[in-house]
C-alpha cells in the first residue's frame, strides 16, 4: 500500500509531547511523572521512528538493543521493540506496516540477529514473522487450604524488608537468574527505577509494594482488598535455587488474613507439586509474554545451543522480509552450524514458527499437528523436538 501523505522518519526531541499523547492514547493510560524521565533512558528517543501527516504525528515505534539469554546460558544482542501506536484517526491504512518496514530495515542494517517485543493483541504480528516465544500462567491459590508435603524443604532464611532495602539484593539475584533463563534480558537501571517507583497505574487499586528477601531469591507483592477478603498479588518473584523457591512460597502461602495469592508461573514451575493438593494452584489465564523473530537465520540458529544432534534442511518462508530460504542445520555436541543450501528440504515452516520454537517454548510436533511445520520423516520431527528443547522454561525477564 502507498501512503502519499505519510512521511516515515526518525523522531526528534521536538516530537516528545506528540509521542506522549499518541502513546498514552494508544494504550489508554497516563504515565506517572517519574516514568516520563525513565522511559527515554530505556528507549532512546532519537532511535524511535514516527509517521507524520502534514506535520502531525500519527504513528510511533521505539526500540533499543537488549542482551538476552538463549538456551545454553548464552547471550545475544537483540532489538527490543516497544511503544507501537498508530492514531485511532489513522488506523488500518498501512501505517504500522510502513513503520515496521523501516524499523526492520534498520535492524537488519545494524546486524542484530533477533527482534522481540510483547504484543497487545495476538492476531497482529504473525504476518511480520513473529511467534509467541514464552508462555505464562496466571494462577490463584486459596492459601487457607494450602499445606506443604512433608518432603518439601523448610529452609527459612526469608526476611521482611522495605522494597527500597531489598533493591540492591534483588538486582544482584535477578542478574544471577537472567544468566540461565532463556528469554530473560539484562535489566537497565531505568527499568529498576520504574519497578521501585511503583507507579499508581501499575497498582490497579492495590497497595504499594511489599518485599520478601532470601539469599537466593526475592518476591515483590501487593495487597488487594475486595470487601473484607484480601488477595496478595505477586508482582515479581525470581529465585535461583529450589530452597529459595520453597522458602518464599512458604512465606507467601503463610500470609494469614489473605484468602488468595495470585502469581504468574511458567509451565514447569514446581509450586503445585510442593502442596498436598496440587489442584489448589488454579490457572485463571494463560498467555504469551515475549514474541520473537529471527532476522538472520544462520547467526540466530548458531547463537543458541541444542539438546540433541540434528542434521536437517529447513525451508523457511518469510513473506515480510524475505530472509527465508533453505538452510542446512547441523548440530554436534550442542553446537549448531547453519548455512544456506540448495539441498532438498526435510522440513518446511514459517519464520514465525521458528520464532516460537527458538527459546524452546513450543515443540516442533505441536506445529506439525497444526500443519504449520511439514515434515515427511517422523524421525526428523523427533530429532527437532529433542534438539530445540531448552533446559529451563523461557521467561520474559522484564516487561517492555
Ligand atoms: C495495532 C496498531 C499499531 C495497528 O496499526 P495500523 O496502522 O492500523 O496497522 P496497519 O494498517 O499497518 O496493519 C498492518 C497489518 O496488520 C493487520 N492488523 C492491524 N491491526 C490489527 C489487529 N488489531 N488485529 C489483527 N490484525 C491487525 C492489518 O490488517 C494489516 O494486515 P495486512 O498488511 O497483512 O493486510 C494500531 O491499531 C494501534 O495503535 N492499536 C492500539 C495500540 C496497540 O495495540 N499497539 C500495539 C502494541 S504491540
Amino acid at each position: 500500500m502507498t501512503l502519499p501523505e505519510i512521511t516515515i522518519r526518525s523522531a526528534t526531541e521536538d516530537d516528545a509531547a506528540a509521542i506522549r499523547t499518541l502513546v498514552e492514547t494508544s494504550f489508554g493510560t497516563r504515565y506517572d511523572p517519574p516514568e516520563l524521565e525513565r522511559v527515554p533512558r530505556l528507549f532512546p528517543q532519537e532511535q524511535a521512528i514516527v509517521a507524520v501527516e502534514r506535520g502531525r504525528l500519527v504513528g510511533h515505534v521505539q526500540s533499543t538493543t537488549m542482551t538476552v539469554t538463549v538456551p545454553g546460558e548464552r547471550t545475544v544482542e537483540v532489538c527490543g521493540i516497544a511503544g507501537v501506536g498508530v492514531a485511532p484517526t489513522h488506523r488500518r491504512r498501512g501505517i504500522l506496516r510502513a513503520m515496521y518496514t523501516e524499523q526492520h530495515r534498520r535492524i537488519e542494517a545494524a546486524g542484530l540477529p533477533l527482534t522481540m517485543f510483547t504484543a497487545s493483541e495476538g492476531g497482529i504480528y504473525g504476518r511480520f514473522g513473529y511467534g509467541p516465544a514464552t508462555r505464562e500462567n496466571a494462577v490463584g491459590i486459596d492459601r487457607r487450604f494450602a499445606e506443604f508435603l512433608p518432603c518439601v524443604p523448610n529452609p527459612g532464611g526469608v526476611t521482611l524488608c522495605e522494597p527500597s532495602e531489598a533493591r540492591a539484593a534483588a538486582e544482584a539475584i535477578y542478574d544471577r537468574w537472567r544468566r540461565v533463563i532463556p528469554g530473560a534480558q539484562v535489566r537497565p537501571a531505568a527499568n529498576w527505577d520504574i519497578l521501585f517507583d511503583d507507579p499508581q497505574r501499575f497498582r490497579h487499586g492495590g497497595s504499594d509494594l511489599f518485599a520478601l528477601l532470601h539469599a537466593d531469591g526475592y518476591a515483590l507483592y501487593r495487597f488487594h482488598r475486595h470487601d473484607r477478603l484480601t488477595a496478595a498479588e505477586v508482582v515479581e518473584m525470581r529465585t535461583v535455587t529450589g530452597e529459595a523457591h520453597a522458602a518464599l512460597w512458604r512465606t507467601l502461602l503463610g500470609l494469614d488474613l489473605v484468602q488468595r495469592v495470585e502469581a504468574v508461573l511458567t509451565d514447569h514451575d514446581p509450586l503445585p507439586y510442593l502442596l498436598t493438593n496440587p489442584r489448589l494452584v488454579r490457572t485463571t489465564a494463560r498467555y504469551d509474554g515475549l514474541w520473537l523473530r529471527l532476522m538472520n537465520l544462520p547467526v540466530a540458529l548458531s547463537a543458541r545451543s541444542y539438546a540433541g544432534e540434528l542434521d536437517v534442511v529447513l525451508a523457511v518462508s518469510d513473506p515480510f522480509r524475505d530472509v527465508g530460504g533453505r538452510f542446512a542445520l547441523r548440530v554436534r555436541d550442542g553446537q549448531a552450524l547453519c548455512e544456506p543450501t540448495t539441498r532438498a528440504a526435510d522440513i518446511e515452516l514459517g519464520i514465525d514458527v521458528l520464532g516460537s520454537m527458538y527459546l524452546g517454548a513450543v515443540p516442533a510436533r505441536v506445529f506439525a499437528a497444526a500443519n504449520r511445520l511439514r515434515v515427511k520423516n517422523s524421525a526428523r520431527l523427533h530429532a527437532m523436538d529433542d534438539a530445540f528443547r531448552a533446559e529451563r522454561d523461557a521467561v520474559l525477564g522484564w516487561f517492555f
